[in-house]
């Protein structure tokens, strides 16, 4: 059910479409193209809006019928206070538009054009497009009474079409490759997990990639041990489906590449909680457990089409989380990629063990900077809701960098701190550190801490997406399920990319103060 995005070159009142679609502004302000629509009814549009109690709020929809139009139904697209129309508004105005537009095959909108004072053509026309395509998202697999969308056409009429010329063009076929990746990446989250075992994770991964412009590697169990990935085959081991590991690169094409980025994400196909087992209540949702993973990947796939000029790696382990006779038990120690030892005293909290051993492979590339996507803490979701993502860093550079390009991809995220009184809660008695901190509260920041230990002061950017990578209802550019969370951001941040100072010439200022030596002192 892909989407083609199209300029049309007609007017709206003479462009063959199943339905043509037009903002409304608040107050029921009419805004481009609706007029025509007013005068296909004869002058009864106020009337209507007023009978249906529509109002021209952002989300807002109505569906009218039509005479004299190219169209036999015009829908009605609320787009808020007209000084206020962003690219925010533009994309949740083109999820309405797919999710009301299921029966018709083909849409012409002027929606674009709503915005022209304030967002740039192309811009308008990218925000558009990708509002479509993630509204009209359906995972129908195994639904064998479903009804898929009709909708497979939108015309963009007006400023936000033709005027723009080549660079609307660019945008659309941008926003296809950004917004296929989402796809992809919702796709295998809602898989459910007796068909996405680590090594059907892995396949699903290369079919994704191949020929995208990239090298992908997958490492079997037996590889992952001999890399020394303790955490991975910790957490791997209760499984009778063994774990992967898939290592992507992109490089740029005539090797001039302007620095590297590393992306981790947490791959866990089915988090029970192992022996430390969770309650049966909702752990079906834990099928969505690799929502880190997949976003990574699905970033990946955009790369080469998006003329990334970058390096870009990504680590995505993949493991199943299950209770067995062999799987790891509350008390044993696991020794990580780096050296460092960690006591598991809930198997739980396998998430920061898997991670551990990726953040400190992609350490030892040497990176310019990091950025890991995990599903990682129920805290995190206690604090920010389901539709914010945590962000932890130890660079505020790189932090805001990786903010900024959230905020431009619409991806909600809240930077919280690292505190350094916080860590001598993962102190453990036996091993370097615990895999839980000794304090019930602040699970997602002593989880940051965790991870943190295993960065090795390099510039990372930790996400905890455990909220916003599975939406509990449709509401805009979300579907129920899976939501692809993080594909949007990472693409962003591939294509503007700007490497953090090194090391030595930058201030060095991490969510709160500076970091204590002890900690390191217990390495190795
Ligand atoms: N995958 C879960 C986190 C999670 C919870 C994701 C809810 C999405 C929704 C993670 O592996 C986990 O179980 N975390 C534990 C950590 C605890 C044992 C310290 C948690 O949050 O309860
Ligand atoms: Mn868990
Ligand atoms: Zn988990």
């Amino acid at each position: 059910m892909t989407i083609t995005c199209t300029v049309a070159s007609q007017p709206i009142g003479k462009v063959k479409a199943d339905l043509v679609a037009v903002p409304v502004f608040a107050k029921r302000v009419l805004g481009p193209g609706a007029g025509e629509v007013d005068r296909a009814l004869g002058g009864a549009l106020a009337r209507f809006m007023n009978k249906a109690g529509f109002e021209g709020k952002p989300g807002e929809t109505l569906m009218v019928p039509v005479a004299g139009m190219g169209a036999k139904t015009a829908l009605l697209v609320g787009v808020g206070a007209r000084d206020e129309v962003s690219a925010a508004t533009l994309r949740r105005a083109g999820a309405s538009i797919a999710r009301r537009a299921t029966s018709a095959a083909s849409v012409a909108t002027t929606v674009a054009s709503a915005a022209s004072a304030s967002v740039a053509p192309e811009a308008a026309a990218y925000a558009l497009a990708e509002g479509t395509a993630l509204g009209a998202y359906q995972y129908l697999a195994f639904k064998t009474k479903g009804e898929p969308t009709k909708l497979r056409r939108v015309m963009l009429v007006g400023d936000g079409g033709s005027g723009g010329g080549k660079a609307v063009t660019a945008a659309l076929a941008r926003a296809r490759v950004v917004t296929d990746a989402v796809a992809w990446a919702r796709d295998i989250v809602n898989e459910p997990s007796l068909t996405k075992s680590p090594a059907d994770f892995a396949a699903s991964a290369k079919r994704l990639l191949a020929g995208k412009g990239v090298t992908v590697t997958v490492l079997t169990e037996s590889q992952i041990r001999a890399q020394k990935m303790g955490g991975v085959i910790g957490v791997g081991q209760g499984s009778e489906r063994p774990p992967r590991f898939v290592k992507v690169v992109y490089a740029p094409p005539g090797g001039k590449a302007r620095g590297t980025l590393a992306l981790v994400g947490k791959g866990v196909t089915f988090d029970t909680g192992g022996i430390s087992i969770k309650p049966a209540d909702g752990m079906e949702a834990m099928k969505t457990d690799m929502g880190g993973a997949a976003a990574a990947l699905g970033a990946m796939s955009t790369l080469e089409a998006l003329g990334v000029r970058h390096r870009v790696v990504s680590y995505t382990p993949m493991v199943e989380n299950m209770p067995s006779g062999n799987a790891i038990r509350p008390g044993d120690v696991l020794r990580m990629r780096d050296g460092q030892t960690v006591e598991v005293l809930n198997t739980d909290a396998e998430g920061r063990l898997i991670l551990a051993d990726e953040l400190a492979w992609a350490v030892d590339e040497k990176p310019d900077a990091i950025v890991d996507l995990a599903t990682l803490t129920g805290a995190c979701v206690v604090a920010l809701g389901e539709k914010v993502a945590g962000l932890m860093g130890n660079d505020d550079s790189w932090s805001a960098q990786v903010q900024a390009a959230a905020d431009r991809a619409g991806e909600p995220m809240w930077h919280l701190p690292l505190p350094d009184d916080y860590r001598k809660n993962l102190e453990s008695e036996v091993a370097d550190l615990r895999n839980i901190s000794n304090n019930r509260y602040g699970g997602a920041l002593t989880a940051g801490l965790f991870l943190e230990a295993f960065v090795d002061d390099r510039p990372w950017v930790h996400l905890d997406i455990a909220g916003p990578a599975r939406a509990s209802a449709d509401d805009g550019e979300l579907a129920r399920g899976g939501t692809g969370f993080g594909v949007r951001t990472l693409v962003e941040l591939a294509r503007t990319f700007e490497p953090p100072q090194p090391k030595k010439s930058r201030t060095k200022k991490s969510g709160t103060k500076k970091k204590p030596t002890t900690t390191k002192a217990a390495r190795r």
